[in-house]
């Protein structure tokens, strides 16, 4: 975007400092948070094709519910193979309003539909699984938790990165590999696709239900949260609410 990076020490600490400003908003009850948004705009007053020379760094923060309405129950996820979020050699990878701009007529179609979210494919051939709206998206099959690889088209979610570091402490086998369409919906009829859930910050641990392709839906899981979907949300919700031992140094009391 460049956006020249802003020291992430000072990023860091102004996120303090708002979050003690503000800490009588942090709510109590379960399955509620603080969320934090950082934001960078332009504000130079020009008009015109180049990078701006003048930003403001902002951060939101705001007393939020579960992500879903539906909270930890499963959601159904459309897989988009018309439009496309993202391309090689693109923006895919940044946080930026236009990947969230480009994403936003799919989402509304799914909507109509009665999906919660869209399934990505790959920008070229529509055939390789990418993510979801919001999240990162991962399929435990019998012998494998899977996930797309980080090849600069998806998000490098901070949550999926914490994921993958508490599966492999599991001893599960964990790959970041490209998956296809098509191996998702084979294994699904061979039986060999056990659960299937996304990650992110705002939903943390998301259950997927439904799959639904090329008219078709695929119910996962016989459309029930899997053991290891609730066992890894349990263990990330328990380590955010300091109800668990944190192994892996995520947390930090600030006020
Ligand atoms: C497109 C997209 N992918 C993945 C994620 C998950 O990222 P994280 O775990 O860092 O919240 C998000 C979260 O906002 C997202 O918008």
């Amino acid at each position: 975007m460049c956006i020249p990076a802003y020291p992430e020490e000072l990023v860091y600490d102004a996120v303090k400092q708002l979050i003690t400003v503000d800490k009588d908003w942090v709510p109590s009850s379960p399955g509620t948070s603080l969320y934090v948004r950082p934001n960078i705009i332009a504000t130079e007053p020009f008009l015109g094709l180049r990078p701006a020379n003048e930003y403001l760094l902002y951060i939101i923060t705001g007393p939020v519910g579960p992500y879903y309405p539906e909270g930890f129950a499963p959601v159904k996820i459309m897989v988009e193979d018309t439009y496309i979020r993202s391309a090689p050699g693109g923006i895919g990878d940044a946080k930026t309003a236009g990947n969230y701009a480009a994403s936003l007529k799919a989402q509304v179609e799914a909507n109509e539909k009665g999906f919660n979210q869209v399934l990505w494919l790959d920008g070229r051939e529509r055939k390789y699984i990418e993510e979801v709206g919001s999240m990162n998206i991962f399929f435990k099959f019998k012998e494998e938790l899977v996930t797309a690889p980080l090849g600069g088209t998806i998000l490098p979610g901070i949550t999926r990165n914490s994921i993958i570091t508490m599966a492999k402490d599991m001893d599960l086998t964990v790959q970041e590999r490209q998956i296809t369409i098509d191996e998702v919906i084979d294994k699904i009829q061979s039986n060999e696709l056990e659960e299937v859930f996304g990650s992110g910050t705002a939903a943390i641990v998301s259950p997927v239900s439904v799959l639904h392709y090329k008219g078709q839906d695929y119910k996962i899981s016989d459309g029930q949260t899997g053991p290891l979907t609730q066992n890894l949300f349990d263990q990330l919700i328990a380590i955010q609410y300091g109800e668990a031992e944190d192994p892996y140094g995520w947390m930090e009391i600030i006020a």
